[in-house]
């Protein structure tokens, strides 16, 4: 499905990461790929790296940083010679930001949380452009359905997944004339560690548990990584501007299900 392409993946950050998942099923689906990691992380993605196969480069990025961005372009052309698609799989936000009320939140971290979970994919967007060759390309993003509801937790992350669902709908616009599709995975919740940072995250496991008519596995990022790579796929070819659900079904159900 993935044979011959170029991705570049970024949120590799351990193994449960929905990044890591996704970059071993594309290797197998025949993709070439580069990972990225945040500065902070980038030695424990080099040895992780190792356990997807030899020689896979691995570029220090901060996709919160322009300048970093721009200079990350030459290098990943230089790697792979151009790019069919790319994962985006980046998400913070500080801890004061994700619990309590809205209003408990430093502005500040909001920012940082808005720019790191929310503006980077049109940063990703840039550097996808750059090196995409007139054939187009795929670029994808990680959503948690936030855009027409609040939850039970997840405050201002919430708020900039929300953004997220808007930017991509933008960002379609904006590169679909030259062949580029931009498309969201929501997924249902995953044991990562960015879940890790969210308060009483077990409030969305146990909704998906009494919610969901397909049983969800918490910890098998598996499904995510496979609609996440036919969306990367040319079978996916027409498709822009879309948010696909692998979430069990859970968002096409009004209340918990009886039994
Ligand atoms: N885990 C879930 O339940 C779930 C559900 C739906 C969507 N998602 C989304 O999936 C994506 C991946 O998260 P995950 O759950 O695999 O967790 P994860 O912690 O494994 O991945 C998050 C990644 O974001 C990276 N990151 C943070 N700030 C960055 C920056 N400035 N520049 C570059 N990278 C940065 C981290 O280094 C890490 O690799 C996120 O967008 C998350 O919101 C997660």
């Amino acid at each position: 499905m993935l044979a011959g392409r170029r991705l570049l993946i970024t949120g590799v950050a351990t193994p449960d990461s929905i990044a890591y998942a996704t970059a071993r099923r594309s290797l197998e689906l025949g993709a070439r790929i580069v990972l990225t990691a945040f500065p902070r992380d980038f030695d424990d993605v080099v040895e992780l790296a190792r356990t997807l196969g030899d020689d896979l480069t691995v570029l220090p990025l901060d996709l919160t940083d322009g300048e970093m961005v721009t200079a990350t372009i030459p290098k990943v052309g230089a790697e792979l010679g151009g790019l069919d698609g790319a994962l985006h799989a980046v998400a913070f936000a500080p801890g004061d930001a994700l619990r309590g009320t809205l209003a408990d939140a430093d502005p500040a971290g909001v920012e940082l949380a808005f720019r790191t979970s929310a503006w980077t994919l049109t940063a990703l967007g840039r550097l996808l452009g750059d090196l995409a060759p007139e054939g187009g390309a795929s670029l994808v993003g990680l959503d948690f359905d936030a855009d027409d509801r609040a939850w039970p937790t997840y405050n201002w992350m919430g708020v900039c997944k929300a953004a997220l669902r808007s930017s991509a709908r933008y960002l379609a616009r904006d590169l679909g004339p030259r062949g580029i599709r931009v498309n969201l995975v929501a997924a249902g919740p995953l044991r990562t560690r960015a879940a890790s940072g969210i308060p009483n995250f077990e409030l969305l496991t146990g909704a998906w548990a009494t919610t969901s008519p397909l049983r969800w596995d918490e910890h098998d990022p598996e499904p995510v990584a496979d609609a996440t790579c036919f969306l990367l796929s040319h079978l996916a070819r027409a498709i822009s501007g879309e948010v696909l659900h692998v979430d069990g079904g859970f968002h096409a159900m009004a209340a918990p299900l009886a039994g």
